[in-house]
């Protein structure tokens, strides 16, 4: 690691995210540790130049008053904290965000350096890389999503060809999703990736199933089942990579995420299958995953995409899934992101779909009564996903949508627009 760090010590402030990004946008690294790490352990981390004590209001985690061992004061880093100072404390910063303050003890008393910023941290990650992998080889489930795209890319770049990306169509993906894959992957970057075409397999494990949880389970099962046989297809694997990001780490809690986390991954591959985990990006919020991804070149409306979730249209086609309200989710799922991309909504819509409920309505097509299902089309903005409010959509941009799913969709004859916050409802419907 040859970028500079500023250790945030977690006693127990709800703000230690926000901190750490806010010393990451100065272009110093900074990462959140337990509050009781022991001065042998700060000093076995790279490049240390500063250590900060934020613990909000009281210094309370977990319901219990911490506070950080006296030896911390006599390591030889200077220290600030910046919720109640104690006396130890050289200097006390008052409130977040005080960018002044903040660069002042950054470059002033630490004398740290800007140097955090992708091209470094993709160097750096390339060699460590290199170093644990040496010439043996990591295996990577390759979804497409943000996470693993990225992870694919960096991964690529420091070991290439011993890198074997395993892509699983499970028949759930949205329109060109998996070609899209193939094509940046296989054709443009000549990765190593094996295809798997598994949707006969998970249509007919998926055949009469209604409740959205049973979904969930035979979805992520039967994936890692066939994950799994991709891998015994192989020799000599000893590494899986992951893309496990900061924030997983952090909501997992800072003492025990490694463990949490992995476990949560990999959990569900026999005992005989483990392998070392390779997670080049567990230092990266969000907003930095994607600005590796386009710094390594891949395309923006790959590493731009919208949260798509694991099950993917499997919880959109609501109810039993049919071929037939399947492919209607995944047209009109199509063409909503075709017409957002026109009316430049997906920049500015956090998550937009489509879904088919399981029951028919009565129409006319043709001078005829029909009875068919219906596409219902939601759009929302959120912050965390935890809370959500509804985009308040343009009439022409949902009359559009709605003339375009009615003539190109079948076994379609009524589109309706979803009002609900979260809550009470949730962004997806099952
Ligand atoms: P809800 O529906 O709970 O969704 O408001 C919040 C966010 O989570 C995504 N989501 C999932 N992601 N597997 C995933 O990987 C799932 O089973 C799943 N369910 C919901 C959803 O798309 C939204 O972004």
């Amino acid at each position: 690691m040859k970028q500079d760090m500023i250790v945030i010590l977690d006693l127990g402030s709800t703000e230690n995210t926000v901190l750490a990004r806010e010393i990451r946008d100065l272009g110093v690294y900074s990462e959140i540790h337990p509050h009781d790490i022991t001065v042998d352990e700060l000093r076995k981390l790279d490049n240390v130049k500063g250590v900060i004590l934020n613990g909000g209001e009281n210094r309370i985690v977990d319901g219990v008053a911490v506070e950080v061992s006296d030896t911390i004061f006599d390591c030889g880093y200077p220290v600030i904290a910046i919720d109640h100072p104690t006396a130890k404390c050289e200097t006390k910063l008052d409130k977040l965000p005080d960018k002044d303050a903040l660069s002042e003890f950054l470059f002033e008393q630490c004398k740290a350096e800007a140097n955090w910023n992708m091209k470094n941290f993709i160097e750096d990650q390339v060699e460590l890389v290199r170093q644990q992998v040496g010439d043996r080889k990591v295996l990577l489930a390759l979804s497409g999503g943000v996470d693993s795209s990225v992870v694919a890319a960096l991964l690529l770049k420091a070991i290439g060809q011993q890198l074997v990306c395993v892509h699983v169509n499970h028949g759930l993906m949205r329109k060109n999703e998996s070609e899209s894959v193939l094509e940046v992957f296989k054709n443009q970057l000549h990765a190593n990736l094996i295809y798997v075409d598994a949707t006969e397999r998970f249509l007919g494990k998926l055949e009469n199933v209604a409740d959205p949880e049973e979904k969930r389970k035979i979805i992520g099962g039967e994936f890692i089942r066939v994950f799994e046989e991709e891998a015994r297809k192989l020799d000599g694997i000893d590494f899986l990579g992951q893309g496990t990001i900061y924030p997983d780490i952090i909501e997992s809690g800072t003492k025990t995420a490694k463990m949490v986390k992995s476990h949560h991954n990999v959990g569900g591959l026999p005992e005989d299958l483990q392998f070392e985990l390779v997670e080049p990006l567990k230092q990266l919020f969000k907003d930095e995953v994607r600005a590796c991804g386009i710094e390594l070149g891949l395309p923006e409306n790959m590493v731009y995409r919208q949260p798509f979730p694991g099950p993917g249209l499997g919880v959109r086609c609501l109810g039993a899934i049919t071929r037939e309200r399947l492919e209607a989710v995944r047209e009109s799922d199509a063409i909503l992101r075709e017409e957002f991309e026109k009316a430049g909504l997906d920049k500015k819509v956090w998550q937009y779909f489509t879904v088919v409920p399981d029951f028919k309505s009565v129409g006319m097509k043709n001078h005829a009564r029909c009875f068919e299902y219906m596409v219902i089309i939601r759009a929302v903005n959120t912050i965390d996903a935890m809370t959500a409010s509804i985009e308040r959509l343009d009439w022409e941009v949902l009359d559009k949508i709605t003339q375009r799913i009615l003539a190109e969709v079948e076994h379609v004859n009524r589109v309706c627009y979803d009002m609900s916050p979260k809550p009470p409802a949730t962004i997806e419907f099952e």
